[in-house]
């Protein structure tokens, strides 16, 4: 397959272009580099000895995108490009809405003209909301209590994706719910490189291992869980990234969903005592009051993703943790260094 991976260069997609690289595939990515390196893609290619054609381009532009995509051929497509962060969400929008939905229809549409019927996209656990029972498997309700714009555009983005679906009968869509990804490519030259301060966990607590950080904050310690911290399912970037390849590879019409996680819960306390093994180092942090909009737990049921994509996770927290610092030691500044 040659394959469009519009925000090919952020975390996610850098990790998926070299995993589909490693299986034969061919890659293209599509992104503006609001919040991703071309130099991600530079050491994708290092990596794995070949060649990924780059377009800078918005794709929320419909006049840009076309323009930008004409001469390019590509018979799928795996949606990463969006903005990401829940709070910044919360104070822009109207951008988060106009970002994350016009790349969606403006993609869609592009699609659609060119024939091209295979689209995996890029969803998240958000749109279960506080969930009613965990783990979570894909009938959970859906759209129920989310706290934010980022999350309702993921939950929008699916019904838009279903409702081109009935129009288009022929497109073959994947919806992946992903859950918590972490850690990074075992080499360390590829990993995650949030601008600022990182909004997640295990970034910001590589900051704080590197030194860049003084400490963690720990976002309550009052929940309904066995040390009182949230707990999250964390998966594994490559474990992530082999899931994308697998949904791609089995495509067919219609619209499926699958979560993409451990079905393994760990509190943040957890997450701080594997990181402090994996980094040979305390991480210092201090009990600071929950931040809103956080649910108690939120960890994955993914049968139907290892029955159907004969996919599961094979990498744990510790080997997360592990090469999370293998990145953040060798590149303490991230990809600008
Ligand atoms: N946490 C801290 N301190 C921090 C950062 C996080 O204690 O500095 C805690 C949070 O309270 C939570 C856990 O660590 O209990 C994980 O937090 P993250 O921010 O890493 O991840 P979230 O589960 O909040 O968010 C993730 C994705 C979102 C997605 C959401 C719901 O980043 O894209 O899951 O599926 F919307």
């Amino acid at each position: 397959m040659r394959v469009l991976l519009t925000g090919g260069a952020g975390y996610i997609g850098s990790h998926t272009a070299l995993v589909l690289l490693e299986r034969g595939h061919e890659v293209v990515v599509l992104d503006d580099f609001s919040n991703s390196s071309r130099e991600a893609v530079r050491r994708v290619e290092e990596l794995t000895g070949k060649t990924i054609p780059v377009i800078e381009a918005d794709l929320a532009d419909r006049e840009v995108a076309t323009a930008a995509l004409a001469d390019v051929a590509f018979d799928s497509v795996v949606h990463f490009a969006g903005l990401k962060a829940v709070g910044e969400s919360v104070a822009q929008p109207t951008r988060y809405y106009r970002v994350n939905i016009d790349s969606t229809l403006v993609l869609l549409d592009l699609m659609r003209e060119r024939g091209v019927d295979k689209l995996v996209f890029s969803s998240s656990a958000t749109v279960y909301g506080d969930p009613e029972y965990v783990p979570q498997d894909e009938a959970h309700p859906v759209g129920v209590g989310l706290t934010n714009p980022y999350g309702w555009s993921k939950f929008m983005n699916e019904q838009i994706i279903r409702d081109a679906q009935v129009a288009w009968p022929e497109l073959g869509a994947v919806l992946l719910r992903y859950f918590n990804p972490v850690g990074a490519h075992p080499s360390g030259r590829i990993g995650e490189d949030p601008s600022g301060i990182p909004n997640n966990l295990m970034p910001f607590i590589a900051q704080v291992a590197v030194g860049k950080r003084e400490h963690l904050s720990v976002f309550g310690d009052t929940y309904n869980t066995p040390d009182g911290t949230g707990v999250r399912d964390y998966i594994h970037v490559m474990d992530l990234a082999e899931g994308h390849v697998a949904a791609l590879e089995r495509i067919a019409a219609g619209v499926t969903t699958y979560n993409l996680g451990s079905g393994t819960g760990s509190s943040v306390l957890e997450v701080v005592r594997a990181f402090g093994e994996a980094a040979g180092r305390e991480i210092p942090y201090v009990i600071a009051p929950a931040r809103g909009g956080d649910v108690a737990e939120t960890v994955a049921n993914p049968t139907k993703a290892n029955v159907e994509l004969e996919w599961q996770t094979t990498r744990t927290l510790a080997d997360a943790c592990r090469d999370s610092w293998a990145w953040q030691s060798a590149n303490p500044q991230g990809y600008t260094a």
